[in-house]
């Protein structure tokens, strides 16, 4: 099934207010390829000022389990709608190394996201050690089972794959792991979640950039990219969103 892509750049903590003239220079771009989905995640402190831009999809890169309480300096879910967030990432690799968020953790997050209404991307993806000894798809598939709400609908859910050294290293598999690994998450979806697990986006990240993209986008599964360091830029995103489109021509 052909789904509509999605192209979401994580700025990861990167950017204040002066950066917000990258994401006006994304939105022409945004406009002029209705087949694709574009995002922006920025840091907490440009939410609300990107959302009000209007014209590209705005995303937190993290949100807490509860809706509110005494979690000093933690974001909630019905937080990031408030401030005109449409998606929240769980469970980037960044966040499972540095703050230790087990499955579960993931797993709540993810869980929130969608009760205040925002997509949740969840993040998986084996390191180095791991897909050297031939692990990849168990450490992926585990991930998946206790990362993914059994009962998540296609709408309000995205997956993303992102091999843990291809983050921010310019190295990326080769294309045939790229799609070993896709067809074995949708086998992986469709198992936890049914029908709707078809309809669910993975997305391919690390080390995305404007030479790679369309190869990688056009891998059967893969349903869109999310960018890091290549999405801080116009000049370096625009370009990825326009391989999106073409791959989905
Ligand atoms: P990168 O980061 O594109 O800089 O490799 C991807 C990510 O961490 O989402």
């Amino acid at each position: 099934m052909a789904l509509k892509k999605l192209v979401a750049g994580n700025w990861k903590m990167n950017g204040s207010h002066a950066a917000l003239a990258e994401l006006d220079a994304i939105a022409p771009a945004a406009r002029a390829n209705p087949a694709v989905e574009v995002a922006i995640c920025p840091p907490y402190t440009l939410i609300a000022a990107a959302a009000r831009r209007g014209d590209v999809a705005v995303g937190a890169q993290d949100c807490h389990a509860a809706p509110s309480g005494a979690h000093t300096g933690c974001i909630s879910a019905p937080m990031l709608v408030d401030a005109g967030a449409a998606l929240a990432i769980v469970g980037h690799s960044e966040r499972r190394q540095d703050n230790h968020e087990t499955d579960a953790d993931v797993n709540a997050k993810a869980r929130a996201a969608m009760a205040a209404g925002l997509t949740a991307i969840v993040c998986v993806g084996e390191t180095e050690a791991q897909r050297d000894a031939g692990e990849a798809v168990a450490v992926v598939s585990a991930q998946l089972a206790g990362s993914v709400p059994g009962d998540a609908s296609a709408s309000a859910l995205v997956v993303a794959y992102e091999p843990v050294w291809a983050i921010g290293t310019g190295r990326t598999p080769a294309v045939s792991d790229v799609a070993e690994m896709h067809a074995a998450i949708r086998g992986r979806l469709v198992a936890l979640l049914g029908g709707e697990g078809a309809a669910v986006r993975i997305l391919y990240g690390g080390s995305v950039k404007a030479s790679n993209a369309l190869e990688l986008l056009s891998v059967a599964d893969v349903d869109g990219a999310l960018v890091g360091g290549a999405s801080l830029k116009a000049a370096d995103f625009v370009p990825i969103i326009e391989a999106a489109a073409q791959a989905s021509a």
